[in-house]
């Protein structure tokens, strides 16, 4: 059973909401406490930003502590959600890139592509993405360049 802080918000748009209902059923039956931000059905079209930022906003706020978006290839939700500085969040495609997301990016959303990969390989992944710690040594100084405070001087670094 998760800490009771532990809540999980999940967000989607139309292209993703079947598969955002086959991962919060399962996330229910871990006993995660799970934050449906939406959208409330697959057949009227929505724009993916309203709901990665909808979702942003619950990690910045603190009232979720993790999240999942999907849409219809993961790009658009997950470029909505890591416009909030707070979130770190990883399209992932496999087991493998949602390990290596919380191992090496800290990642603290995942966002999958609904139209991409099946639903049997986004539960598997997800479950992975919440049962993987954070490697931190290596990798801590380079997470902490993804803050906003560093990264204006690699910006400049690079310009
Ligand atoms: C919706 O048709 C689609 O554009 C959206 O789900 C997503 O793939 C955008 O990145």
């Amino acid at each position: 059973m998760p800490p009771a802080a532990d809540i999980i918000a999940i967000a989607a748009d139309h292209a993703g909401f079947a598969l955002k209902e086959v991962l919060k059923e399962d996330l229910l039956a871990a006993g995660h406490q799970v934050m449906d931000l939406g959208t409330a059905d697959g057949t009227t079209s929505v724009d993916y930003p309203d709901f990665g930022a909808a979702l942003a906003r619950a990690i910045a706020g603190g009232q979720a502590t993790r999240g999942v978006v999907v849409c219809g290839t993961g790009i658009g939700i997950s470029i909505a959600a890591n416009r909030e500085p707070k979130v770190r969040c990883a399209l992932c495609h496999d087991v493998t890139t949602a390990k290596l997301a919380r191992e090496h990016n800290d990642a603290n959303v995942i966002a999958f592509g609904a139209r991409v990969i099946g639903a049997e390989v986004a539960r598997d992944a997800l479950r992975s993405f919440l049962t993987t710690a954070f490697a931190g040594g290596r990798h801590a100084g380079r997470v902490g360049k993804l803050t906003p405070s560093e990264t204006k001087p690699n910006l400049k670094a690079i310009a």
